[in-house]
C-alpha cells in the first residue's frame, strides 16, 4: 500500500493530524494497535485550552463540543479552608472548555469516517523502516498477514509505550524524566459535581481534585502512595479521604455515590528530544508526558499537531521543508513551558513523603501568596488557559 503520511497510533493526536491533513488533501493511513472500542473506553482528562478548542474547530469537530462542552471561566486552588479563585476571564480574557478526551476522540473518529479515511485497527508488530531515508515505509501484521505501507513521511502518535520513539537510535535521543513518589486514585461517579468549577486542593491529608464531565457526571482524584492497589480503596474510604482534603463547606454539601470507574495513575514528567529523526516525527505522548495536575496532556498533543500539520502539507504539496525542519525546535519550546507549569502545580499541591514541616509551610505560603497577589494569579491563569502557540 502507498500513502503520503503514515500515522502510527489512532489516539487523539494521530486522529487530529490525519483529519487536518485529509482536509488539505494529503493522504494518510492510520495504524492503530487496539480496537476502536478499546481506544474509546479509556477514561482521560477533559480540560481544553482555547488553542485546542480552535484547532478542533478547524478540524471540523467543533459542533458537539460547542453543544455539550462546558466553558469554565475559572478554577479554585484551596488550602484546607482557604479558597483562591483563579478568574481566567478577568485575568486573561479567555476561558477553558470542559469536554472529555473520550468525547474528542469519538468526534474525531466520526469525522474521519465521514472523510472516508483509512484507519486500520488491530495491527501488530509495527516496524518503521528507513525513516532516515527519502523513502520510509512501515511494516505491520493484520489478520495474520504481514503488510508493507510505503509513504513520504511517518508520524509517531503511538503514545509513551509505542514503538516510534524507540525507532530513533538511542544515541540520537536525549530523555529527561521526573517520576513523582505518588499516584492519583481517580473515581467517576453519577453524582452532581461538588462545585461549579474545578477545585485543586492542597491539604494536610494530601492533594485532591474535584472535576466533572457534566452536571450529572463527576470526576474526583485523591493522592495515593504508588504502592496502593485499587482493591484497597472502598468507595467509602475514597469519599472520606476526598472530603478530608476539600474545604469544609464543599465537603459538607457534596453528593457521594457508587463509583462507576476507579483507577490509579502514576505521575511522571518526561520529554524525549528531538521530535524528529529523518522523515519520522514524534507527536504527543510518544515524546512527552506531563503529570495531570496542569491538565496539559491532551493540549500538548494538540500543540504538536498545530506545529506539524501545516509543515507536512507544505512538504508534501510543494516540497517546502522549512516547516518540518523547524518542527522539533518550535514544538519543544512550548512543551518545556507546559512541563514547567505541570511540575510547578504538582510540587505546589502535593504532599511528599518524608517532607519536613518547612516544605508543608512553603505550599501553604504559596497558596496564601496566590490569594494576595493578582500578578501571581495572572501567571497561573495564563499558563492554565494555554500559552500562545
Ligand atoms: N502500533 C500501533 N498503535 C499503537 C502502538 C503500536 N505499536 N502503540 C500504541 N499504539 C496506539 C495506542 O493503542 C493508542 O491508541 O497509539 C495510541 C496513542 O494514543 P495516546 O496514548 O492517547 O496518545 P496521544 O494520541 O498522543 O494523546 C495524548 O492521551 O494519554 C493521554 O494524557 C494524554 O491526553 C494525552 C493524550
Ligand atoms: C479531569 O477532569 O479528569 C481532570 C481535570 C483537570 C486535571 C486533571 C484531570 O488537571
Amino acid at each position: 500500500m502507498k500513502t503520503e503520511v503514515a500515522i502510527i497510533g489512532g489516539g487523539p493526536s494521530g486522529l487530529l493530524l490525519s483529519q487536518l491533513l485529509n482536509k488539505a488533501g494529503v493522504a494518510t493511513v492510520v495504524l492503530e494497535r487496539a480496537t476502536r472500542e478499546h481506544v474509546l473506553s479509556r477514561i482521560r482528562a477533559g480540560v481544553l485550552e482555547a488553542g485546542t478548542v480552535a484547532m478542533l474547530r478547524e478540524a471540523g469537530v467543533g459542533d458537539r463540543m460547542a453543544r455539550e462542552g462546558i466553558p469554565h471561566h475559572g478554577c479554585y486552588l484551596t488550602d484546607d479552608d482557604l479558597m483562591v479563585r483563579i478568574n481566567f476571564e478577568e485575568l486573561t480574557g479567555t476561558s477553558v472548555m470542559v469536554y472529555g478526551q473520550t468525547e474528542v476522540t469519538t468526534d474525531l473518529y466520526a469525522a474521519q469516517d465521514a472523510m472516508g479515511a483509512t484507519i486500520i485497527h488491530d495491527v501488530e508488530d509495527v516496524v518503521i523502516q528507513d525513516a532516515d531515508s527519502s523513502a520510509p515505509y512501515v511494516e505491520y501484521t493484520v489478520s495474520g498477514k504481514r503488510k508493507r505501507l510505503d509513504c513520504a513521511y511517518v508520524a509517531g502518535c503511538d503514545g509513551f509505550h509505542g514503538i516510534s520513539r524507540k525507532t530513533i537510535p538511542e544515541d540520537k535521543r536525549r530523555e529527561f524524566e521526573r517520576v513523582y513518589p505518588f499516584g492519583w486514585l481517580g473515581v467517576l461517579s453519577r453524582t452532581r459535581p461538588a462545585h461549579e468549577e474545578l477545585i485543586y486542593a492542597n491539604s494536610a491529608n494530601g492533594f485532591a481534585l474535584a472535576s466533572m464531565r457534566n452536571e450529572n457526571l463527576s470526576r474526583y482524584y485523591v493522592q495515593v502512595p504508588l504502592t496502593d492497589k485499587v482493591e484497597e480503596w472502598s468507595d467509602a474510604r475514597f469519599w472520606t479521604t476526598l472530603k478530608s482534603c476539600l474545604p469544609t463547606e464543599v465537603a459538607a454539601s457534596m453528593e457521594t455515590g457508587p463509583s462507576i470507574e476507579k483507577s490509579i495513575a502514576p505521575l511522571r514528567s518526561f520529554v524525549s528530544e528531538p521530535l524528529r529523526w529523518g522523515r519520522l516525527f514524534l507527536v504527543g505522548d510518544a515524546a512527552h508526558i506531563v503529570p495531570p495536575t496542569g491538565a496539559k496532556g491532551l493540549n500538548l498533543a494538540v500543540s504538536d499537531v498545530h506545529y506539524l500539520y501545516q509543515a507536512l502539507i507544505d512538504a508534501v504539496k510543494t516540497g517546502d521543508t522549512k516547516g518540518i525542519d523547524a518542527y522539533s525546535e518550535r514544538a519543544l519550546l512550548r512543551i518545556w513551558k507546559a512541563m514547567r507549569f505541570s511540575w510547578q502545580m504538582t510540587t505546589m499541591l502535593h504532599r511528599f513523603d518524608g517532607e519536613d514541616s518547612f516544605a508543608a509551610q512553603m505550599r501553604k505560603a504559596t497558596l496564601y501568596h496566590l490569594s494576595q497577589s493578582e500578578t501571581a494569579r495572572r501567571d497561573l491563569a495564563e499558563n492554565y488557559i494555554g500559552l500562545p502557540f
